[in-house]
């Protein structure tokens, strides 16, 4: 049963009547709860464990039914996890592209098998064809340092507001594994509806003090 106050209902979200809603649950679970061809882009940051691995699929498993057609999905991907995240969610989405997130600074792992490791994959996949006439969208950008101040893996703004380059003006976007809600940040800043989905409860609180300080103008 999913904890969600009246206040964080996602429907709210897609009826525009609320500009974000955020949900203490399990990311595929609650993607299953949403209307078809209601969301324009879903975008998250998995943990990066091989563990995790089995996530991509199981949300790229809800998106050909919940995504609009044409729609986004953009999930950072490990180098280690590549070739089995593109054959899972490629049985769902039409994979369109890999982005380069070029990353010199910062804490995370920098030596991995013998390789100097200055960039992370961000693979974007669309549900059918990728609307015509969007005009064109550069294949990487430098990401700042996260702050880590929210979440211990928590990503940089300037990560999620490259990622809304792919979302129209004014989309409904979804992160179903949101940490500190870094996404719902700059969907707010930039007047995107935002759901986020979270299974632990303090990041979940952290996401929705971040959203209602932004709301705030604070
Ligand atoms: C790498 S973090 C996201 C950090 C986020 N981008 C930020 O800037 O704060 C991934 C998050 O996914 C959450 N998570 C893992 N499995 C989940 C699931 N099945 N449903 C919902 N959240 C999940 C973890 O608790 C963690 O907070």
């Amino acid at each position: 049963m999913l904890a969600t106050a009246d206040r964080d209902d996602p429907l709210a979200v897609l009826r525009g009547e609320r500009r974000w809603a955020v949900v203490h649950g399990d990311g595929p679970e609650v993607l299953r709860t949403l209307p078809d061809a209601s969301v324009d882009a879903v975008i998250t940051d998995p943990p990066y464990a091989r563990e995790f691995t089995p996530l991509y699929e199981q949300i790229a498993a809800e998106l050909p039914r919940v995504l609009k057609r044409g729609g986004s999905f953009l999930a950072i991907v490990p180098h280690h996890s590549l070739p089995e995240v593109l054959a899972g969610v490629g049985q769902h989405l039409k994979y369109r592209w890999t982005l380069c997130m070029w990353q010199e600074q910062g804490n995370h792992p920098r030596m991995a098998m013998g390789i100097e490791v200055v960039w992370k994959p961000i693979v974007w996949w669309v549900n059918g064809a990728w609307p015509v006439g969007r005009g064109f969208i550069r294949d990487g950008f430098t990401n700042a340092p996260p702050e880590k101040a929210h979440h211990k893996w928590e990503q940089s703004l300037s990560w999620a507001h490259y990622c809304l380059r792919f979302v129209p003006n004014g989309g409904v976007v979804v992160d179903p594994l949101m940490g500190s809600g870094t996404i719902g940040v700059a969907c707010v800043e930039h007047g995107f509806r935002f759901i986020g989905i979270e299974r632990e409860h303090g990041p979940m609180l952290t996401a929705r003090r971040r959203l209602s300080a932004r709301r705030a103008g604070r």
